[in-house]
């Protein structure tokens, strides 16, 4: 399994294609996902029933040959288990029914007992990766704490979290408390799907990229950075590859690449080459085709893909992807089209 080829370019090992998966591959484009999603009656239910996280997780699997599977769940999971109260509603987003602003209500959190709060989690990583009879590795989660503490202070999402920014601004000392609270949470909450099983951990750091730079090194950079380190001392993560996506974050590449992490996702507003030049073969690099190419004619798709594995170059250390996540409104025959070009385009002797 060690030998898998996504986690080979992982480690920036040979491989005989390059491997893909898709963010957000399990999700609303599918139609086998919004009948799972209703018969489990929400998308917040669906994450905490183990069988059917695990049924959707692989459901993408079944239709296209990816080379890897991430764990049906969400960032917001542990919010959820420190009080918030989170819902999802078509349209709406997420939603927590209590916000934290002050020091008193940043103090009162505890972090989450993984094996306990987040048990449904654990459960589900269990599962899946017994359905998953080692065909293809499974990807475990979690959100970064500048990113989870926008979603905790503002309630919702939003376009520029101001609320968050404004908290970090006018008292950076509760938002340390905030963040350190959370990136101790997040470090136990991926050592324990580590320990239940998962092969490589990802961290989303989706609103990394609104912030200024000396912001983004402070509230964002710092604690990711912990993270890793954390990991590292732990005995079931150390080993398991990290992947950092900070998206709109091109500026920092060469920082979260010092982080101790084994890879960074990007988006789609840098080339793999211009990145590559800047942190050289200390990471993999995780990307980075616009989500939006899905939408444009076959052609147009080949074409893209084959346009991304050569700014990467043939140099190990590639995982195809998206830029960000898929949008519900693509054609499934679409991704199928892309993972085949992504296949057919790498295929090499090792
Ligand atoms: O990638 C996968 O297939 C695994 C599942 C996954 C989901 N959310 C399922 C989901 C992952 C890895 C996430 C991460 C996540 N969640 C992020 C970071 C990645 C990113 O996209 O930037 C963020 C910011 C969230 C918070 C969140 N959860 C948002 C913004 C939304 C609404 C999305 C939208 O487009 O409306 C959710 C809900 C959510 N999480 C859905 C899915 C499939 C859709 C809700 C539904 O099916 O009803």
């Amino acid at each position: 399994m060690s030998d898998h080829r996504f986690l080979r370019a992982l480690r920036r090992q040979p491989v005989d294609r390059t491997p893909v998966w898709i963010m957000r591959q399990a999700g609303r484009y599918l139609p086998e996902y919004r009948a799972t999603r209703a018969r489990a009656g929400s998308f917040v239910a669906l994450c905490k029933t183990p069988e059917l996280a695990c049924e959707v997780t692989l459901q993408p699997l079944a239709r296209f040959p990816l080379d890897a599977a991430i764990l049906f769940s969400d960032i917001l999971t542990i919010p959820d288990a420190m009080g918030l109260g989170l819902s999802v509603e078509e349209k709406v987003g997420p939603r927590f029914a209590r916000t934290v602003r002050t020091r008193a209500e940043i103090a009162k959190l505890g972090v989450p007992d993984p094996e306990a709060d987040l048990r449904y989690v654990m459960d589900a990583v269990r599962l899946i990766r017994r359905e998953l009879h080692d065909k293809v590795p499974l990807i475990g989660f979690a959100g970064s704490p500048w990113t989870l503490a926008c979603y905790m202070i503002e309630g919702e999402g939003s376009s520029s979290f101001a609320k968050a920014k404004a908290l970090a601004l006018d008292d950076a000392a509760t938002m340390h408390r905030l963040l350190g609270v959370v990136a101790r949470s997040v470090a136990a909450y991926l050592a324990a799907q580590a320990a239940a099983g998962a092969q490589a951990l990802m961290v989303f750091d989706t609103w990394g990229g609104l912030l200024a730079p000396d912001m983004f090194r402070d509230f964002s950079l710092r604690y990711l950075a912990q993270i890793a380190q954390s990991l590292q001392g732990d005995k079931a993560a150390k080993n398991i590859p990290l992947i950092l996506f900070s998206k709109g974050a091109n500026a920092h590449l060469e920082a979260l690449a010092d982080t101790g992490c084994a890879a960074l996702g990007l988006d789609w507003t840098i080339s793999l080459g211009a990145a590559r030049t800047r942190v050289g073969d200390r990471v993999a690099l995780q990307g980075n085709l616009d989500p939006a190419v899905l939408h444009a004619s076959s052609d147009a798709i080949r074409s893209e893909a084959k346009r991304v594995l050569a700014d990467f170059g043939p140099h190990p250390g590639h995982v195809f992807n998206l830029g960000h996540g898929i949008t519900p409104d693509v054609d499934p025959e679409r991704l199928g089209l892309l993972v085949d070009a992504v296949h057919a385009l790498s295929a090499r002797s090792i």
